[in-house]
C-alpha cells in the first residue's frame, strides 16, 4: 500500500517491515490522541485562513466519527499502513475526499507524534496519580487500624527496636507522596505543547501555536521549535524516572511482604486463594503476587537507563529510532497500573499477627527503651547503656514491653493526618480538570468555533 510520502518508488518489503516494527500495534494506544491533535490543528488552520469553514466542518465531523470508533474499539491500523497518522489521514481522504488532503498543512509527522505522545502520556499519568491515591488511602487506613500492633524493627536485618504496623503501612503511604512529587515534575514537563514545530524547524505558514495550546488544554508550549523536537526522549526519560520512583516503593513493599509472609517471620498472612501452591510440596502457600510485582517493579527501575542509552548521543533534530521509545515506555504504564491495582487488592485482604513480640527472641528490641527509662530517671546515658548491656550479657534482661514514643512520626504519633494533607496538596497540583474540560470542548463543539 502507498505511503503518505510515496511518490513513485515502492520501498523494499524488508526495509518497510524493519522500520515500521511494532508501530501498528503501539500506535493504536495513541489513536484517540492523534485525532484530538488533528481537531486542534484544523481549527487553527481555519483560523489563519488555510482551511475554509466548509472543509473544516466536513473534516471535523469525520474526525469525531473516527474518535468515537476508536473509543468503541472499532479502529485498526491496516496492514500496509505505516502508522496511526497515516491511517487517520487515509480514512479521512477515503471518506471525504479533498478536504482530508488539507489537514497536514503546516504539520509534520514529527510534531504530530510529539503531540500525540504528550496527550497519551498525560492520560496515563492521570491514571497513575489516581491509582496511587487509592493505594495511599488503603495504606493509611491500615496504618490507623493497626497502629497499636507492634512489629520488630530491623537494622542489618538483625532485631533492632520496636516498630509497629502503624509505622510500616504509613511509611509506604508517605513514600507514595514523594513519588507523586516526581510524577508532578514529569507532568509539568509533559504538559507543554510541541505542535507547530513541524519537522522540528517550524513552518512558513503563520501558525497560531497559542491557539492549539489552549485547545488541547496544555499549560504552556515548548516555545523553541528545535527544543520541541528535543522533547522526544527527554519527556520519556523524565516520565520513566517518575514511574521508576513509584516502582521502587512498590518493590520494597513487595520484598517486605515476602519476608513477613515467610514462616520464619509470620508477621502477616493472606487468605489461601490469594497465594499459590506448589506442584510437589502440598503445604505451600507462596506469595507469587508480591514476587511478580517485585520483578516487574525492579525491571521498571531500569527504564530511565534504557531510555538514556537509546537517546544519549542523538544530535538535535528528529531521528527514526525515537520511535523505539514507545516499545519500552508504553508497556511500563500498563505494568505499573497493574501493580498498583494488585498491591491495593492484596492489602485489602492482609491479616496481621497481633502477638509477634510475645516471642522471647524479640526481648532485646526493648534494650534502648530500658536504657531511656534509666536516663529519664537521672542516670547518664552511657552509664545506663552499660548497665543494660551487662544485664543482657548476664542473661538478666527482663524488659517491660510497653513503648511510649510521642515525637512526630513515631509509633505513638504517626502523623498520618499530616501525611494525608501532603498527599492532597500534591494531587491538587495536577490540573486534570483543565485538561478534561479542554478535551471535552474539542470533541464536543470545536467545528463551531
Ligand atoms: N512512527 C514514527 C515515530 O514514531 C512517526 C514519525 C515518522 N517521521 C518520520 N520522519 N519518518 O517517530
Amino acid at each position: 500500500m502507498s505511503k503518505l510520502w510515496q511518490k513513485t518508488t515502492n520501498v523494499d518489503t524488508l526495509v518497510e517491515n524493519f522500520t515500521v516494527g511494532h508501530d501498528r500495534e503501539l500506535d493504536r494506544q495513541m489513536a484517540a490522541f492523534d485525532v484530538l491533535g488533528s481537531l486542534a490543528h484544523t481549527t487553527m488552520l481555519q483560523s489563519i485562513g488555510l482551511m475554509d469553514a466548509a472543509d473544516l466542518a466536513l473534516v471535523q465531523r469525520e474526525l469525531k466519527v473516527i474518535y468515537a470508533d476508536i473509543q468503541n474499539g472499532n479502529f485498526t491500523i491496516e496492514e500496509g499502513v505505516e502508522d496511526v497518522h497515516s491511517q487517520v489521514e487515509m480514512l479521512l481522504t477515503q471518506r471525504i475526499g479533498d478536504a482530508g488532503k488539507k489537514i497536514h498543512s503546516g504539520r509534520s509527522r514529527n510534531d504530530q507524534v510529539l503531540v500525540d505522545l504528550k496527550l497519551f502520556f498525560r492520560s496515563q499519568l492521570q491514571q497513575i496519580v489516581e491509582d496511587t491515591g487509592k493505594l495511599f488511602r488503603q495504606l493509611i487506613d491500615l496504618s490507623e487500624q493497626h497502629k497499636d500492633v507492634l512489629l520488630p524493627g530491623y537494622t542489618h536485618l538483625q532485631v533492632a527496636m520496636p516498630s509497629s504496623f502503624g509505622l510500616w503501612f504509613g511509611a509506604y503511604a508517605e513514600g507514595l507522596v514523594d513519588d507523586l512529587e516526581m510524577v508532578l515534575a514529569a507532568w509539568k514537563i509533559t504538559n507543554k505543547n510541541p505542535l507547530g514545530s513541524a519537522a522540528g524547524y517550524g513552518s512558513s505558514f503563520p501558525l497560531n501555536r497559542t491557539l492549539t495550546t489552549q485547545l488541547l488544554g496544555f499549560e504552556s508550549l515548548n516555545h523553541n521549535v528545535v527544543y520541541a523536537q528535543m522533547g522526544r526522549g527527554k519527556t520519556e526519560r523524565v516520565i520513566a524516572q517518575a514511574l521508576s520512583s513509584i516502582a521502587a516503593t512498590l518493590a520494597k513493599m513487595a520484598i517486605d511482604q515476602c519476608l513477613y509472609l515467610s514462616q520464619n517471620f509470620a508477621f502477616v498472612s493472606y487468605p489461601e486463594n490469594l497465594t499459590t501452591g506448589s506442584s510437589i510440596m502440598p503445604h505451600k502457600k507462596n506469595p507469587d503476587v508480591w514476587e511478580i510485582m517485585r520483578g516487574k517493579c525492579n525491571r521498571m527501575q531500569a527504564l530511565p537507563n534504557d531510555i538514556a542509552m537509546m537517546t544519549t548521543n542523538l544530535p538535535s533534530g528528529y531521528h527514526r529510532e525515537l520511535q523505539l521509545l514507545k516499545e519500552v515506555l508504553f508497556p511500563a504504564f500498563t505494568d505499573l497500573i497493574d501493580c498498583l491495582h494488585m498491591a491495593n487488592f492484596m492489602l485489602q485482604n492482609i491479616s496481621v499477627n497481633k502477638n509477634i513480640l510475645d516471642d522471647p527472641k524479640y526481648a532485646y528490641l526493648f534494650s534502648v527503651e530500658e536504657v531511656n527509662k534509666a536516663v529519664l530517671n537521672g542516670t547518664p546515658f552511657r552509664d545506663a547503656y552499660k548497665q543494660i548491656g551487662l544485664e543482657i550479657e548476664q542473661g538478666n534482661f527482663n524488659p517491660d514491653k510497653t513503648v511510649n514514643h510521642t515525637h512526630e512520626g513515631s509509633i505513638g504519633n504517626l502523623n498520618n493526618a499530616e501525611i494525608t494533607a501532603a498527599m492532597e496538596k500534591v494531587v491538587q497540583s495536577f490540573d486534570f480538570k483543565k485538561v478534561e474540560q479542554a478535551i471535552k470542548e474539542l470533541v464536543g463543539k470545536s467545528e463551531s468555533r
